[in-house]
Protein backbone atom coordinates (compact mmCIF):
# COMPACT_ATOMS: atom_id res chain seq x y z
CA UNK A 1 0.00 0.00 0.00
CA UNK A 2 1.19 3.42 -0.65
CA UNK A 3 0.10 6.65 0.89
CA UNK A 4 0.25 10.88 0.31
CA UNK A 5 -0.79 13.79 0.99
CA UNK A 6 -0.18 17.37 -0.58
CA UNK A 7 -1.82 20.18 0.15
CA UNK A 8 -3.89 23.79 -1.66
CA UNK A 9 -2.57 26.75 -2.49
CA UNK A 10 -3.41 30.31 -2.70
CA UNK A 11 -1.47 32.62 -5.34
CA UNK A 12 -1.34 35.88 -3.02
CA UNK A 13 0.40 37.79 -6.26
CA UNK A 14 1.32 36.80 -9.80
CA UNK A 15 -1.34 34.37 -11.29
CA UNK A 16 -2.07 34.80 -15.34
CA UNK A 17 1.17 36.56 -15.36
CA UNK A 18 3.27 33.74 -14.10
CA UNK A 19 1.94 31.66 -17.64
CA UNK A 20 3.97 34.56 -19.26
CA UNK A 21 7.25 34.40 -17.49
CA UNK A 22 6.47 36.93 -14.89
CA UNK A 23 6.67 35.86 -10.97
CA UNK A 24 4.11 34.84 -8.89
CA UNK A 25 4.40 34.70 -5.29
CA UNK A 26 1.82 31.32 -3.75
CA UNK A 27 1.15 29.97 -0.53
CA UNK A 28 0.45 26.36 0.59
CA UNK A 29 -2.55 26.16 2.64
CA UNK A 30 -3.67 24.10 5.26
CA UNK A 31 -6.03 22.34 3.36
CA UNK A 32 -5.34 18.53 2.05
CA UNK A 33 -5.73 15.93 -0.57
CA UNK A 34 -4.65 12.26 0.32
CA UNK A 35 -4.16 9.54 -1.88
CA UNK A 36 -4.27 6.05 -1.12
CA UNK A 37 -2.92 2.86 -3.54
CA UNK A 38 -3.78 -0.55 -3.29
CA UNK A 39 -2.38 -3.06 -5.69
CA UNK A 40 -5.91 -5.14 -5.66
CA UNK A 41 -8.74 -4.57 -7.84
CA UNK A 42 -9.09 -2.08 -10.00
CA UNK A 43 -11.40 1.23 -8.61
CA UNK A 44 -11.36 4.51 -8.04
CA UNK A 45 -12.92 6.59 -5.02
CA UNK A 46 -13.53 10.09 -4.51
CA UNK A 47 -14.28 11.48 -1.04
CA UNK A 48 -16.11 8.30 -0.73
CA UNK A 49 -18.10 8.06 -4.48
CA UNK A 50 -17.23 5.38 -6.78
CA UNK A 51 -15.90 6.37 -10.26
CA UNK A 52 -16.69 3.14 -12.64
CA UNK A 53 -14.25 4.61 -15.41
CA UNK A 54 -10.35 5.85 -14.65
CA UNK A 55 -10.79 8.37 -17.37
CA UNK A 56 -13.54 10.51 -15.92
CA UNK A 57 -10.40 11.87 -13.75
CA UNK A 58 -7.91 12.84 -16.36
CA UNK A 59 -5.09 13.32 -13.34
CA UNK A 60 -5.64 9.54 -13.02
CA UNK A 61 -5.14 8.72 -16.55
CA UNK A 62 -2.25 11.34 -17.40
CA UNK A 63 -0.66 10.46 -14.11
CA UNK A 64 -0.64 6.34 -14.75
CA UNK A 65 0.89 7.11 -18.25
CA UNK A 66 3.40 9.68 -16.37
CA UNK A 67 4.51 6.98 -13.75
CA UNK A 68 4.95 3.89 -15.81
CA UNK A 69 2.45 1.84 -17.28
CA UNK A 70 1.30 -1.15 -17.63
CA UNK A 71 0.21 -1.41 -14.16
CA UNK A 72 -1.27 -4.12 -12.50
CA UNK A 73 -4.61 -4.10 -10.22
CA UNK A 74 -5.02 -0.46 -8.51
CA UNK A 75 -7.11 0.87 -5.79
CA UNK A 76 -6.91 3.99 -5.67
CA UNK A 77 -8.73 6.20 -2.71
CA UNK A 78 -8.53 9.83 -3.31
CA UNK A 79 -9.94 12.19 -0.27
CA UNK A 80 -9.93 15.64 -0.10
CA UNK A 81 -10.99 18.63 1.43
CA UNK A 82 -9.95 21.13 -1.41
CA UNK A 83 -12.42 22.38 -2.92
CA UNK A 84 -12.44 21.79 -6.49
CA UNK A 85 -12.54 24.51 -9.39
CA UNK A 86 -12.40 26.80 -6.78
CA UNK A 87 -9.13 29.01 -7.08
CA UNK A 88 -7.13 26.90 -4.51
CA UNK A 89 -5.24 24.33 -6.31
CA UNK A 90 -7.27 21.07 -5.79
CA UNK A 91 -5.94 20.05 -9.47
CA UNK A 92 -1.54 20.43 -8.45
CA UNK A 93 -2.58 18.89 -5.04
CA UNK A 94 -4.54 15.52 -6.43
CA UNK A 95 -1.83 15.81 -9.01
CA UNK A 96 1.16 16.16 -6.86
CA UNK A 97 -0.27 13.38 -4.12
CA UNK A 98 -1.32 10.80 -6.68
CA UNK A 99 2.23 11.01 -8.65
CA UNK A 100 3.85 10.74 -4.79
CA UNK A 101 1.70 7.87 -4.16
CA UNK A 102 2.24 5.53 -7.59
CA UNK A 103 5.85 6.36 -7.61
CA UNK A 104 5.30 4.77 -3.83
CA UNK A 105 3.79 2.07 -5.47
CA UNK A 106 6.15 1.23 -7.71
CA UNK A 107 8.88 0.80 -4.78
CA UNK A 108 10.56 4.69 -5.66
CA UNK A 109 10.83 7.14 -2.87
CA UNK A 110 10.27 10.52 -5.10
CA UNK A 111 12.19 13.29 -3.95
CA UNK A 112 9.36 17.06 -3.78
CA UNK A 113 11.36 17.92 -7.32
CA UNK A 114 10.79 14.95 -8.95
CA UNK A 115 6.98 14.57 -7.72
CA UNK A 116 6.54 18.39 -8.58
CA UNK A 117 7.99 17.72 -12.20
CA UNK A 118 5.55 15.19 -13.00
CA UNK A 119 3.05 16.98 -11.37
CA UNK A 120 3.30 19.78 -13.43
CA UNK A 121 3.18 17.06 -16.64
CA UNK A 122 -0.42 15.73 -15.40
CA UNK A 123 -1.11 19.64 -15.15
CA UNK A 124 0.02 19.97 -18.52
CA UNK A 125 -1.77 17.24 -20.06
CA UNK A 126 -5.13 18.46 -18.03
CA UNK A 127 -4.92 21.91 -18.88
CA UNK A 128 -3.85 21.28 -22.57
CA UNK A 129 -0.21 22.69 -22.40
CA UNK A 130 -0.98 25.62 -20.21
CA UNK A 131 0.48 25.94 -17.13
CA UNK A 132 2.70 27.34 -15.27
CA UNK A 133 4.76 25.04 -12.14
CA UNK A 134 2.96 27.32 -9.67
CA UNK A 135 0.58 25.33 -8.26
CA UNK A 136 2.20 21.94 -8.21
CA UNK A 137 5.55 23.19 -7.20
CA UNK A 138 3.83 25.42 -4.20
CA UNK A 139 2.24 22.30 -3.18
CA UNK A 140 4.93 20.22 -3.44
CA UNK A 141 7.45 22.25 -1.27
CA UNK A 142 4.80 23.82 1.15
CA UNK A 143 5.32 27.07 2.72
CA UNK A 144 5.60 30.26 0.55
CA UNK A 145 6.77 29.93 -3.06
CA UNK A 146 8.35 32.50 -5.62
CA UNK A 147 8.12 31.52 -9.61
CA UNK A 148 10.23 33.42 -11.35
CA UNK A 149 11.85 33.20 -14.75
CA UNK A 150 15.57 34.24 -13.40
CA UNK A 151 16.82 32.38 -10.85
CA UNK A 152 17.51 33.83 -7.00
CA UNK A 153 18.07 32.92 -3.56
CA UNK A 154 16.61 29.96 -2.30
CA UNK A 155 16.21 28.18 -5.50
CA UNK A 156 14.23 24.73 -4.95
CA UNK A 157 14.35 23.75 -8.40
CA UNK A 158 13.84 25.00 -12.43
CA UNK A 159 11.99 23.48 -15.05
CA UNK A 160 11.50 24.05 -19.00
CA UNK A 161 8.92 24.21 -21.31
CA UNK A 162 7.97 25.61 -24.64
CA UNK A 163 11.37 27.99 -24.31
CA UNK A 164 10.49 29.29 -21.05
CA UNK A 165 12.31 28.59 -17.74
CA UNK A 166 10.86 28.79 -14.18
CA UNK A 167 13.00 28.87 -11.32
CA UNK A 168 10.99 28.04 -7.91
CA UNK A 169 12.14 29.36 -4.76
CA UNK A 170 11.94 29.32 -1.25
CA UNK A 171 10.52 32.28 0.49
CA UNK A 172 10.20 32.68 4.67
CA UNK A 173 6.29 33.49 5.20
CA UNK A 174 4.70 33.28 8.75
CA UNK A 175 1.66 30.85 9.12
CA UNK A 176 -0.38 34.08 8.07
CA UNK A 177 -4.14 33.53 8.97
CA UNK A 178 -5.62 33.29 5.20
CA UNK A 179 -10.00 33.07 4.56
CA UNK A 180 -11.26 32.44 1.51
CA UNK A 181 -14.06 32.96 0.29
CA UNK A 182 -15.77 30.79 -2.67
CA UNK A 183 -18.00 31.66 -5.12
CA UNK A 184 -19.20 27.90 -6.02
CA UNK A 185 -18.82 28.93 -8.84
CA UNK A 186 -16.48 26.79 -10.99
CA UNK A 187 -13.97 28.11 -13.44
CA UNK A 188 -11.82 25.34 -15.70
CA UNK A 189 -8.63 26.52 -15.23
CA UNK A 190 -7.30 25.90 -18.74
CA UNK A 191 -9.97 28.16 -20.58
CA UNK A 192 -9.44 31.13 -18.24
CA UNK A 193 -5.59 30.63 -19.21
CA UNK A 194 -6.20 30.37 -22.81
CA UNK A 195 -8.59 33.10 -22.53
CA UNK A 196 -6.21 35.42 -21.14
CA UNK A 197 -3.91 34.21 -23.27
CA UNK A 198 -5.36 35.09 -26.52
CA UNK A 199 -6.67 38.28 -25.50
CA UNK A 200 -2.35 39.14 -24.10
CA UNK A 201 -1.27 38.37 -28.23
CA UNK A 202 -4.27 40.82 -29.39
CA UNK A 203 -4.04 44.02 -27.18
CA UNK A 204 -1.10 45.68 -25.78
CA UNK A 205 -2.69 46.89 -23.04
CA UNK A 206 -3.39 43.63 -21.49
CA UNK A 207 0.25 42.72 -22.02
CA UNK A 208 0.98 45.79 -20.19
CA UNK A 209 -1.24 44.37 -17.40
CA UNK A 210 0.21 41.37 -17.54
CA UNK A 211 3.80 42.76 -16.50
CA UNK A 212 2.17 44.91 -14.17
CA UNK A 213 1.59 41.85 -12.00
CA UNK A 214 4.53 40.73 -12.34
CA UNK A 215 5.61 43.74 -11.05
CA UNK A 216 3.26 43.82 -7.73
CA UNK A 217 4.67 40.07 -7.04
CA UNK A 218 8.18 41.11 -7.15
CA UNK A 219 7.01 44.24 -4.70
CA UNK A 220 5.49 41.61 -2.52
CA UNK A 221 8.42 39.49 -2.71
CA UNK A 222 10.48 42.09 -1.21
CA UNK A 223 7.31 43.00 1.65
CA UNK A 224 7.62 39.22 2.67
CA UNK A 225 10.80 38.88 3.33
CA UNK A 226 10.38 42.50 5.19
CA UNK A 227 7.75 41.04 7.06
CA UNK A 228 5.42 43.93 6.15
CA UNK A 229 2.20 42.11 5.64
CA UNK A 230 0.24 45.35 5.31
CA UNK A 231 2.41 46.26 2.56
CA UNK A 232 1.72 42.64 0.83
CA UNK A 233 -1.96 43.18 1.33
CA UNK A 234 -2.03 46.45 -0.44
CA UNK A 235 -0.51 45.09 -2.99
CA UNK A 236 -3.09 42.41 -3.52
CA UNK A 237 -6.01 44.94 -3.33
CA UNK A 238 -3.61 46.43 -6.62
CA UNK A 239 -3.52 42.95 -8.29
CA UNK A 240 -7.20 42.68 -8.04
CA UNK A 241 -7.44 45.47 -10.43
CA UNK A 242 -5.05 43.90 -12.23
CA UNK A 243 -6.67 41.03 -12.99
CA UNK A 244 -10.70 42.68 -13.11
CA UNK A 245 -8.45 44.61 -16.41
CA UNK A 246 -7.56 41.21 -17.63
CA UNK A 247 -11.26 40.26 -17.28
CA UNK A 248 -10.71 37.34 -15.56
CA UNK A 249 -12.67 38.61 -12.10
CA UNK A 250 -16.72 38.46 -12.16
CA UNK A 251 -19.10 40.80 -10.00
CA UNK A 252 -19.99 38.02 -7.28
CA UNK A 253 -15.65 37.99 -7.00
CA UNK A 254 -15.48 41.69 -6.98
CA UNK A 255 -18.60 41.93 -4.55
CA UNK A 256 -16.74 39.65 -1.85
CA UNK A 257 -13.83 41.30 -2.10
CA UNK A 258 -14.89 44.40 -1.57
CA UNK A 259 -16.93 42.82 1.40
CA UNK A 260 -14.01 41.95 2.99
CA UNK A 261 -11.55 44.73 2.35
CA UNK A 262 -12.37 46.72 5.75
CA UNK A 263 -11.55 43.79 8.12
CA UNK A 264 -8.26 42.69 5.89
CA UNK A 265 -4.90 43.85 4.77
CA UNK A 266 -5.52 43.23 1.45
CA UNK A 267 -7.87 40.69 -0.79
CA UNK A 268 -8.17 39.75 -4.39
CA UNK A 269 -9.76 36.91 -6.22
CA UNK A 270 -6.86 34.01 -6.14
CA UNK A 271 -6.22 31.41 -9.12
CA UNK A 272 -7.86 31.48 -12.42
CA UNK A 273 -10.58 33.97 -11.71
CA UNK A 274 -14.18 33.27 -13.97
CA UNK A 275 -15.51 32.27 -10.58
CA UNK A 276 -13.66 30.28 -8.17
CA UNK A 277 -12.36 32.43 -4.91
CA UNK A 278 -10.79 35.08 -3.17
CA UNK A 279 -8.46 35.02 -0.70
CA UNK A 280 -8.15 37.78 2.18
CA UNK A 281 -5.05 38.26 4.26
CA UNK A 282 -6.33 39.49 7.72
CA UNK A 283 -5.27 39.08 11.52
CA UNK A 284 -9.12 39.81 12.16
CA UNK A 285 -10.53 36.04 10.09
CA UNK A 286 -13.88 36.38 12.74
CA UNK A 287 -14.86 39.31 11.28
CA UNK A 288 -13.77 38.67 7.52
CA UNK A 289 -16.33 35.01 7.93
CA UNK A 290 -18.46 37.43 9.42
CA UNK A 291 -18.79 39.40 6.14
CA UNK A 292 -18.50 36.74 3.96
CA UNK A 293 -21.27 35.09 5.75
CA UNK A 294 -23.29 38.75 5.24
CA UNK A 295 -23.18 37.98 1.84
CA UNK A 296 -24.24 34.43 1.15
CA UNK A 297 -20.78 32.85 1.18
CA UNK A 298 -19.31 30.34 3.69
CA UNK A 299 -15.55 31.48 4.58
CA UNK A 300 -12.68 28.98 4.64
CA UNK A 301 -10.73 29.98 7.41
CA UNK A 302 -7.16 28.63 6.89
CA UNK A 303 -3.72 29.21 7.31
CA UNK A 304 -0.32 29.44 5.44
CA UNK A 305 1.24 25.66 6.40
CA UNK A 306 4.62 24.91 5.82
CA UNK A 307 4.03 21.10 4.94
CA UNK A 308 4.09 20.28 1.53
CA UNK A 309 4.11 16.68 -0.18
CA UNK A 310 4.12 13.99 2.71
CA UNK A 311 4.25 10.47 1.50
CA UNK A 312 3.30 8.04 4.03
CA UNK A 313 0.19 7.83 6.49
C1 LIG B 1 -3.98 29.00 -11.50
O1 LIG B 1 -4.01 28.68 -10.12
C2 LIG B 1 -2.87 29.95 -11.78
C3 LIG B 1 -2.73 30.41 -13.21
O2 LIG B 1 -1.66 31.36 -13.24
C4 LIG B 1 -2.45 29.25 -14.15
C5 LIG B 1 -1.07 28.63 -13.94
O3 LIG B 1 -0.16 29.28 -13.43
O4 LIG B 1 -0.92 27.47 -14.37
C6 LIG B 1 -3.99 31.13 -13.70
Amino acid sequence: MAEASAPAKAILLGEHAVVFGEPALAVALDLRTRVRIEGRGTSLMVNGEPLQDKLRLPHVHHALGLTGEPWGPLAITIESRVPGSAGLGSSAALSVALVAALLQQKGLAPSPRDVARLAFEVELGVQRGMASPADTSTSAAGGAVLVDSVEGPGLLWSFERSGRRWFLHRLEAPELPIVIGNTGHRAPTGEMVARVAQGVKRDPAMAATVRELGDLARQGTKALAAHDVPALGKLMDRAHEGLRKLGVSTPRLDELVQAVRPHSHGAKLTGAGGGGSIVALTDKPREVSEALKAHGCMPILTRVTPRGLEAGP
